[in-house]
């Protein structure tokens, strides 16, 4: 067995890897038009190669920003259904890949609602979560994902806030370190307990700038009677289109219902420019984020199961 990053000549052989087990991989489509963009590259593809046939019987592939230092997601995690011992074979590759990348990216799998009560798909979770932990990626966490569709009635503008643009980089990271404290996302907590707060605000800031959404559409929320500040609000995109991105309250305004306001401009925002449909995701465990995206009219229709590294491990 020889593991290894995969190099242009291995596309026919790339291409001819199927996952057919109801979640979600990178198909042909996929890995041509994200190899085309720059999101997928041959040196994050990761191999585990047959040295007398040459056969692949292990792949997997990690997403990034096209100008991105870093893969940031594992996308997808093939075995051949032939391999005896398929989480021993996987956790190899990707324990080798992790060494080569000096870190532990995540790995996102998008699966229906009632995943773990189908079997098939609970089943393609199972090896996979086996050799992922295996590998180090010890955390698992279920983000909801919603959308909201042009059907619904676009949401009036805020009584209560006023929203403005701000070409300073820096007035938007002194608001996400606002709204991370006392955070229910996982993701932001997980970074808190290694980064410091500015730091992370920062990054957070650099990875929403990377994004294929607009900077200017970006939104500071103050209250209508003073320069309070309320809130952030980001409607983005992502390369499947727009995407509500990023909003949040400072903690001494949280539970006056201003996720609504927030949420609305930023729905307003995309229905103003004639989007059909907007993307969001949130931890399950968020849940008055959950609960605004449903007073909202977005519908939760999948989920996007995450399994990442414990920060606080070697
Ligand atoms: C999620 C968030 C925007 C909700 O804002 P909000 O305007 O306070 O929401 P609501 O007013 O609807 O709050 C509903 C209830 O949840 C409580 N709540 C809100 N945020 C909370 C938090 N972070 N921790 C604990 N409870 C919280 C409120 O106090 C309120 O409780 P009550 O009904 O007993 O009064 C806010 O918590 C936040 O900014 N979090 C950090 C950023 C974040 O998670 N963004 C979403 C990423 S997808």
């Amino acid at each position: 067995m020889r593991f290894r990053t995969a190099v242009e000549a291995d596309l026919d052989r790339l291409l001819g890897c199927v996952v057919d087990e109801s979640i979600s991989w990178a198909h042909p489509d996929r890995l041509l038009s994200y190899l085309e963009s720059g999101n997928y590259r041959f040196d994050r593809i990761w191999l585990a190669v047959d040295e007398e046939s040459g056969e692949i019987l292990a792949r997997a592939v990690w997403w990034s920003f096209p100008d991105g230092a870093h893969p940031l997601a594992m996308d997808c995690l093939y075995v051949r259904p032939s391999v005896g011992d398929r989480v021993g074979l996987a956790a190899e590759l990707l324990s080798r890949a992790h060494t080569a990348f000096g870190h532990r990216p995540e790995y996102h799998i998008f699966l229906t609602n009632a995943w773990r009560d189908t079997s098939r798909q609970a089943a393609a979770v199972s090896w996979r979560q086996e050799a992922a932990g295996r590998a180090g990626l010890t955390e698992e966490l279920e983000r909801l994902r919603y959308e909201w569709t042009a059907d619904e009635a676009v949401p009036a503008p805020s009584k209560r806030l006023v929203f403005r643009g701000d070409d300073d980089d820096e007035a938007f990271v002194a608001a996400f370190r606002r709204v991370a404290v006392g955070t229910l996302d996982f993701a932001t907590r997980q970074a808190l307990v290694t980064m410091d707060p500015v730091a992370q605000a920062r990054e957070d800031v650099r990875d929403y700038r990377s994004m294929p959404g607009r900077r200017s559409w970006w939104r500071l929320a103050h209250t209508q009677d003073g320069d309070e500040l309320v809130g952030v609000a980001l409607p983005s995109a992502n390369d499947a289109g727009p995407v509500v991105g990023y909003l949040g309250v400072v903690p001494e305004h949280r539970g006056r219902g201003y996720v609504d306001d927030l949420l609305a401009e930023i729905t307003r925002s995309h229905a103003q420019r004639g989007v059909q449909r907007i993307r969001a995701d949130t931890d399950r465990g968020n849940i008055p984020m959950a609960r605004a995206f449903e007073r909202a009219g977005y519908r939760n229709h999948a989920i996007r199961l995450v399994l990442s590294a414990d920060p606080t491990a070697t």
